[in-house]
């Protein structure tokens, strides 16, 4: 018998740090939460965690608890607006015998995740940078990544380096690139067509494009105000966006409904 899914899960993720993927997370939350989708945020940034610190608030149970005491995902997670729609699972920093993910915790996290998952439209989770074990053990659950890219130069190589390790190493095959901090339509352009052409030449993989978001110092002001940017400034250009973001990913949803609803929420990729 299928199985499908009403949830789509995906991880946000770099391989390098500072990206911008925990704005992106959050605001593609609110933007999906307009569109009437109800979204999961899930910080999976076990060393750094970071939610939190962009909606100026400090939960008293995070993702530590749920792995290592007996509360469920129930417990930890944290309504962020009052008329529902918009839920964070959120991690702790500092907590360094927690940051490598093994066996047993992953086997956890899909236990006590797929359940509460199932409720919501999309699970999203939001990775630390770089390509630890943890970091690719959690990239390798979703049923889509989303990869996060910067015209800069590092930015690309590290990028290539985590598509090449998560394809030899979890056979994942499936990338969604998303440019960000793009100074004009064109940087954004050149951005995904070098990254793809690398992946396509090297590693014969055909990743997509999911666009772009300009680089907008309102990002920078709405972070320093602990609120996220499509409440602080609905209308500028990286909300603009963000919410096309969404719409593209919707789209998405519908013409690979199929093929994505199929697989498990969150599943174990076996490591090669
Ligand atoms: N579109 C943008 N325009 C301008 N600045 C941006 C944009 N996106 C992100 N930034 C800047 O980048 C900073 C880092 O963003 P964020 O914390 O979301 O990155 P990250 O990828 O989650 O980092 P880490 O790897 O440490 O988890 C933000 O505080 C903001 O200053
Ligand atoms: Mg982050």
């Amino acid at each position: 018998m299928i199985n499908q899914n009403k949830t789509l899960s995906l991880s946000i993720m770099s391989g390098k740090g500072g990206v911008g993927k925990t704005n992106i997370v959050l605001n593609l939350g609110y933007a999906l939460r307009e569109a009437e989708q109800s979204s999961m945020l899930m910080d999976c940034d076990l060393g750094l965690a970071n939610l939190d610190v962009l909606l100026g608030i400090s939960p008293d149970k995070n993702l530590q608890d749920l792995l290592q005491t007996g509360v469920s995902a129930e417990d930890v997670l944290v309504p962020i607006e009052p008329d529902g729609g918009l839920d964070i699972l959120p991690a702790t920093s500092g907590v360094p015998e927690l940051v490598e993910m093994d066996e047993d915790m992953q086997d956890i996290i899909i236990h006590k995740l797929t359940g509460m998952a199932g409720d919501y439209d999309f699970l999203i989770l939001d990775l630390g940078a770089g390509i630890s074990r943890t970091v690719l053990s959690f990239a390798a659950l979703t049923q889509l990544r989303i990869m996060v890219v910067t015209p800069e130069p590092t930015s690309m190589t590290d990028s290539y380096a985590m598509i090449k390790v998560l394809s030899s190493q979890h056979k994942v095959r499936d990338f969604l690139i998303l440019v960000n901090q793009a100074a004009t339509r064109n940087e954004a352009k050149v951005t995904f067509e070098r990254l793809a052409a690398a992946c396509k030449n090297f590693l014969d993989i055909t990743v997509t494009n999911l666009g772009y978001i300009r680089q907008d110092s309102t990002v920078i002001e709405s972070v320093r105000h602990q609120t996220p940017l499509l409440k602080f400034a609905p209308n500028c250009p990286a909300s603009k966006d963000i919410r096309a973001l969404a719409k593209r990913l919707l789209r998405y949803r519908e013409d690979n409904r199929d093929r994505i609803s199929r697989r498990p929420i969150l599943r174990d990729f076996p490591e090669m």
